[in-house]
């Protein structure tokens, strides 16, 4: 957490300082969880890349990727204590600070990814970039990984399939209720930890898309996967507020005009990134691909269904209903 006031006063002043003198770049530390060839990972090289091209005079960023400076368990901190100026945790992890965004947990709530970015376009999802202004949280945009997928030591095409497993899944209360209404228990782990957790056998299966499933080589230790599309992993681009409104007006728009460009580019792509490590998993021969048909994949839809009615208060149920409306077929 934000350990003293006295570091964004130093901070601050450092800043104010180098604008005036014409100083060397003020260093953005940008540090993530996943590797650089999935969609974060890339939109993390192509913001630092445009900013080295438009703002090379005022910043420098620096690039930490796949947990290796903060992760999971620290990140938040490190970035509230100005000791990283941007990361861009998944959505499933910031129900600590505001419980709006579990409305991107709620299973089988959208069709797919352009409904999520529907969503994320208009009023609502626009208005929860400010979810956690409150907490000293700016959010600069939301940029979207994929839908995720089940995975396990064992075939899994019926909700009763995953019965007395143990499944990795990220720090979520919602994750954690949607495993136990099919009769599984679920630990959150650091997303660093999952590959090490299913090699030793701690856990027996987990969720996540296809390009964390590929980029963390989870395919070579599990190999069953099913096709659910059942949920979205998503992250909000984030910066710490005392450090934002530290910079100059002028300075801090063409910033935010760079992320709003990248997050464009982050979200074109995305669904052709796990496409393409979904055919690399199956190429590789290391896990057997599992699709549902309609009647199979409702049956999961069933049994996790109890969560909206549950959730609704704490997430709100102008915000669910927002939601609802992005998808363009009927339930
Ligand atoms: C996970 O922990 O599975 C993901 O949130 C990792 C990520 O940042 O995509």
């Amino acid at each position: 957490m934000l350990k003293s006031p006295l570091n964004y006063l130093f901070a601050a002043l450092a800043l104010t300082a180098s604008w005036g003198a014409a100083a060397d770049p003020v260093v953005i530390k940008f540090s993530h969880v996943v590797t650089d060839d999935t969609p974060k990972g890339k939109g993390a090289l192509l913001f630092q890349k445009l900013v080295q091209e438009r703002l090379s005079d005022k910043f420098k960023v620096e690039i930490y990727p796949n947990s290796t400076l903060y992760g999971d368990n620290d990140e938040m901190a490190a970035l509230l204590d100005n000791k990283v100026q941007i990361i861009a945790p998944s959505l499933s992890k910031l129900d600590q600070y505001t419980k709006q965004l579990e409305v991107f947990d709620l299973p089988f709530l959208f069709d797919d990814l352009n409904a999520v970015q529907r969503f994320q376009r208009r009023d609502t999802g626009q208005r929860l970039l400010g979810a956690m202004a409150s907490k000293k949280i700016v959010g600069l945009g939301f940029w979207n990984n994929g839908m995720k997928q089940f995975t396990a030591t064992k075939e899994l095409r019926k909700p009763s399939d995953a019965q007395g497993l143990v499944f990795r899944i990220q720090a979520s209360n919602i994750i954690t209720d949607q495993f136990s209404l099919i009769g599984a228990t679920a630990v959150k782990l650091p997303f660093a930890q999952s590959f090490s957790a299913m090699q030793s056998g701690k856990v027996q299966g987990t969720e996540n898309t296809w390009s964390n499933l590929y980029s963390q080589k989870l395919h070579t230790v599990q190999p069953y996967m099913t096709e659910t599309n059942h949920g979205v992993l998503s992250y909000m681009l984030m910066t710490n507020a005392t450090f934002w409104n530290s910079l100059p007006f002028d300075t801090r728009s063409r910033l935010q005009a760079i992320a709003d460009e990248v997050t464009v580019s982050v979200n074109r792509d995305a669904e052709a990134i796990n496409a393409k490590n979904r055919e690399m998993i199956v190429s590789s021969g290391t896990s057997k691909l599992l699709t549902l048909t309609p009647a199979e994949r409702q049956a999961w839809r069933d049994a996790m269904a109890p969560l909206l009615q549950k959730y609704s208060d704490e997430i709100g149920a102008d915000v669910i209903q927002a939601a609802q409306t992005v998808n363009r077929k009927a339930h």
